[in-house]
């Protein structure tokens, strides 16, 4: 009681594109009475009958929703069991003195006296801590939560628990990464580790021959779950071997990189390479958990971190705040949300999701027309953000003075030629509610853009 559900819960749905249900107004509406009235009428016995059985309805019948359970629904050990089968369940915690204040003057029949509120507050509270499979201080926590991605300091000490299930477990890493965390992952992971595997370093992991072995060298059966330790092309060739090998394996990425932290890890897109293009091959295949510990950035060199902040003022501008500004851990958070509820409300990359192209059409075309070795990703993204902001009409300077990109050397009309070829989906502008996909613009207007990115 007090502790905001009501307010997280609608802005949730609204982030994360589920429609909002409130049970305790689920259940006035079916009895045509207000909770206080069933209450003074019938009792409370009667009320937790009524309250179960709607849940439990609700529960089973209702298409992805997010639905806000009043404070004593858990007594029921029906609805609990309705929940583990059936929902992520998010405890959002309050201070009591909190909870009171916001509480004592309204007509809820469980808060008119403060000695009996007190005693509920702290009898309720093992029950919603032992009940929840993640606790939300803010809507940012619920959509990780929403999306199965644990964010935490230190959190990969507990990936054995975090890995859903109790059936063995494939780790997978690269040599290099293996060598800094693979111990400590290995340790987490406990009886449950059944085998390691390694792929190349690097995009080299994203090969169907490194892929290959990976298929080839695996053991496990349809119940063991597949663990991929890394950067973004870990965990892009791991995420696929885990989509296909046996028909498909569930899997938990535990991305190390700035950039897999908050973006290649989120949203369920595995891929591999081809000669003729990046991810030409790949599946929809999300993670049945993501554990995100920003401790394992301690070991990123410098520029893989860049590589990440392009990534992190993309997700900023797009979501109209400066995440890039934020402390380490609260940056991660807070952009990983971001990308998760983006791809929360459209899985398969029909529709919206194509806002997270935002400048990257030009960092393609330049990358293209450096043929991929001397411009990086990062430095490709961070100028082909500044395309998109001269072209939206706003200012730069956030992609100034976070990424500071310099213009490259590459042969202009290459550059061209690659731009057209992946403009047919039209670009990603900012508008002043947001972001707009699609979007035609004047030939010349984009190609002056594009000029402007490449030196004289
Ligand atoms: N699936 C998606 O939605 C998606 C989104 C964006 C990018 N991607 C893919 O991600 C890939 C790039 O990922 P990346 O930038 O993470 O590069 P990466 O996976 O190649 O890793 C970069 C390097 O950092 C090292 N490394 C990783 N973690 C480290 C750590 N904690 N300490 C020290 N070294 C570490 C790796 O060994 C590697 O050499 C690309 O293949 C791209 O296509 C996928």
């Amino acid at each position: 009681m007090g502790a905001g559900k009501s307010t997280l819960g609608v802005d949730l749905s609204a982030r994360i594109g589920r429609t909002f249900v409130d049970v305790d107004e689920a259940i006035e509406t079916q009895e045509g009475v207000s909770i206080a009235e069933v209450f003074r009428e019938r009792g409370e016995a009667a009320f937790r009958g009524l309250e179960e059985e709607r849940t439990c309805a609700l529960l089973r019948g209702t298409p992805p929703a997010v639905m806000s359970l009043g404070g004593g629904a858990l007594g029921s050990a029906a609805t609990r069991a309705a929940l583990a089968e059936r929902a992520i369940t998010v405890f959002v915690p309050v201070d009591v003195d909190a909870a009171w204040e916001r509480t004592r003057e309204s007509d809820r029949p469980l808060a008119q006296e403060e000695a009996e509120f007190r005693r509920l507050y702290d009898e309720r509270q093992p029950l919603y801590r032992e009940t929840a499979d993640a606790v939300a201080r803010d809507v940012h926590d619920a959509v990780l939560a929403a999306a199965g991605v644990a964010v935490e300091r230190g959190v990969l000490a507990r990936l054995g628990e975090l890995v859903p299930g109790e059936g063995p477990v494939a780790l997978v890493s690269d040599p290099h990464v293996g060598g800094i965390h693979g111990a400590d992952a290995q340790l987490a992971l406990g009886r449950r580790l059944a085998e390691t595997h390694e792929l190349p370093q690097g995009e080299a992991a994203k090969t169907t021959a490194a892929v290959e072995r990976l298929w080839r060298g695996l053991r496990v059966k349809r119940d063991a779950a597949l663990v991929a330790l890394g950067g973004g092309a870990t965990t892009d060739a791991a995420g696929f071997a885990a989509a296909t090998y046996l028909r498909g394996i569930p899997w938990v990425p535990v991305p190390s990189t700035l950039l897999a932290q908050v973006d290649a890890a989120i949203g369920g897109k595995t891929a591999i390479d081809l000669p003729e293009a990046k991810n030409l091959v790949g599946a929809f295949h999300w993670p049945v958990r993501t554990v995100v510990d920003p401790a394992l950035l301690a070991t990123l060199p410098e520029r893989e971190r860049r590589e990440g902040m392009a990534e992190v003022v993309k997700a900023g501008l797009l979501a109209g705040e400066q995440l890039w500004e934020l402390r380490e851990d609260e940056l991660v958070r807070r952009a990983a949300a971001f990308k998760a509820a983006v791809c929360l409300r459209d899985p398969h990359d029909e529709g919206e999701r194509a806002i997270l192209n935002l400048g990257h059409t030009f960092a393609h075309a330049l990358e293209a027309a450096a043929g991929y070795e001397e411009v990086t990703h990062g430095r490709a993204v961070a100028l082909g953000l500044l395309a998109a902001l001269r072209l939206s009409g706003r200012p730069v300077d956030p992609v100034e003075d976070a990424l500071d990109p310099k213009p490259v050397w590459v042969d202009r009309e290459r550059a061209w030629a690659a731009l057209q070829r992946d403009k047919k989906r039209g670009l990603v502008l900012l508008g002043d509610e947001g972001p707009h996909w699609d979007v035609q613009v004047p030939e010349q207007d984009v190609r002056r853009a594009l000029d402007e990115l490449i030196c004289h």
